[in-house]
């Protein structure tokens, strides 16, 4: 069946190669991007390696181009199938120590990461229920995981972004429990460390179309998939 699929963020990175994959499948996938420019130079690029792909402007932190872009899709497709909520900033170039961290740099993480999510979710959902098998997929990340943070082996405290990574979790698990007797599929998936723009093309990282492959089950997954799960990098169930 083709799905009308939306990925939040998909200009660059790991939501570029996921929509890269589902259009390979044939699914309607709207290429999603708060910059018209970069997101139209990026559905011309997939274009050229012979995919398609259809443009929308969403910016996750403006409510009004949320809003504009829920219209469209619903003008277009009369339904949406599946969001991915993917769009993210990590700000690692700032310090984000837990005893220094500035607050402004808090907020500024938490706007795309959490508002921003809340506020997309919460504007597409009419248009989900419009779906007969309606899918979120909420990208998280393993420096989300509390039970990770808490293990005395634990590095990786960047307080901005875990933080904000961590309550977008919370609101994933309240999303499927609130959605689950709609038939509603809700999961939070981490790719694993992945070399994007967001961590500075750091080494060590899978690709990025890597990155993708391990979300695309969960974009895909069916009615009787399952739901309120977080997803680690090898596909199984990660400690929230
Ligand atoms: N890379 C990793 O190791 C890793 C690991 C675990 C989880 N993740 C998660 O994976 C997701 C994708 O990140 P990535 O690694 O692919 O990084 P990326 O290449 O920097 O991609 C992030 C995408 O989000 C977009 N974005 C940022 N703020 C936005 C906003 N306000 N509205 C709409 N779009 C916005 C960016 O747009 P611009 O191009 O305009 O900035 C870009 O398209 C994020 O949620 C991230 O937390 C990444």
């Amino acid at each position: 069946m083709s799905k009308v699929i939306l990925v939040t963020g998909s200009n660059a990175g790991i939501g570029y190669e996921l929509v890269q994959l589902l259009a390979e499948k044939g699914h309607t996938v709207y290429l999603a991007s708060r910059d018209v420019t970069k997101g139209k130079e990026a559905q011309s690029k997939l274009q050229q390696d012979g995919h398609k792909a259809k443009f929308v402007q969403l910016d996750v932190t403006s409510p009004a181009s949320i809003t504009a872009a829920k219209e469209f899709i619903e003008k277009e497709e009369g339904r949406l199938d599946v969001l991915v909520n993917n769009a993210g900033i990590a700000k690692f170039e700032s310090p984000q120590n837990a005893t220094t961290v500035d607050v402004a740099v808090v907020r500024e993480v938490f706007e795309p990461n959490l508002f921003g999510l809340i506020q997309t979710t919460t504007t597409f959902i009419p248009l989900l229920r419009k779906s007969s098998q309606p899918v979120i997929v909420n990208v998280s990340t393993d420096m989300a995981s509390n039970t990770v943070q808490a293990g005395p082996k634990s590095l990786l405290h960047v307080v901005a972004y875990n933080t904000s990574k961590a309550a977008a979790n919370s609101y994933t698990i309240a999303l499927a429990h609130e959605l689950r007797g709609e038939g509603f599929k809700v999961n939070a998936v981490t790719p694993g460390f992945t070399s994007t723009k967001l961590n500075h093309f750091g080494e060590g990282g899978r690709a990025p179309r890597e990155g993708a492959g391990i979300i695309l089950p969960w974009v895909l997954v069916d009615k009787d998939g399952q739901t309120g799960l977080f997803i680690g990098p090898d596909g199984s169930e990660f400690p929230w």
